[in-house]
């Protein structure tokens, strides 16, 4: 994992910056729900994995987790909105109490999407918990109740976060250096 060092201008984000924020986050989530409420948090495959696997057992709550793969249709680099089911949920969520959990929200797009399917479902209510956003690059509003950091924009990877699949697995947040994409 040596050679990596080289592909990370500025760590962003520490491996106890993570924690601590990450804790943070479930305390602000404890306070607003119940056991009795049965929380469903979805993660979104595959950069949330890291924060559902943490902030999961970071809460103190009765909780059931359940994913999504989705992908945005577009042509190039761009994101069109229109987003594809690549995995839905193994879960009827009529009823429930939904935390959607993100790693980041870039420009809103594949979120703005996902609340909008989620709420048709019928569920009860539908919540949104994402570690980063980047203000900036935001082309939508969306309503995002547990948010970790804002960020600037700069191209991030690591925990969750990945530049052509790779990345995933670093602890802390990092800026990627330029002559890795260019
Ligand atoms: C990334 C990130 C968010 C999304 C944010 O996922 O994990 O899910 O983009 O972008 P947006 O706000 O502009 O829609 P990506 O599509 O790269 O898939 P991945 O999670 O598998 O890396
Ligand atoms: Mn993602
Ligand atoms: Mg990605």
């Amino acid at each position: 994992i040596d050679d990596v060092r080289d592909d990370i201008t500025e760590v962003l984000l520490t491996e106890e910056q993570i924690a601590g924020k990450i804790a943070e986050l479930a305390r602000r989530i404890e306070a607003d729900y119940t056991d009795d409420d049965d929380v469903l948090l979805v993660g979104v495959l595959r950069g949330a994995v890291m924060v559902m696997a943490d902030l999961a057992r970071e809460l103190r709550l009765q909780l059931n987790m359940d994913w999504m793969a989705v992908s945005s249709y577009g042509s190039g680099t761009q994101s069109s909105g229109v987003v594809r089911i690549l995995k839905d949920l193994d879960t009827d969520i009529t009823g429930r109490k939904v935390l959607i959990v993100e790693d980041i929200i870039d420009s809103g797009l594949t979120l703005s999407w996902l609340l909008a399917n989620l709420r048709s479902r019928g569920a009860a209510s539908v919540e949104i918990c994402a570690l980063l956003r980047k203000p900036e690059a935001v082309k939508v509003e969306i309503d995002v109740r547990y948010v970790g950091y804002d960020i600037p924009n700069a191209f991030v990877v690591g925990y969750g976060l990945d530049y052509a699949e790779r990345y995933r697995n670093l602890k802390s947040i990092g800026v990627l250096a330029p002559h890795v994409y260019s």
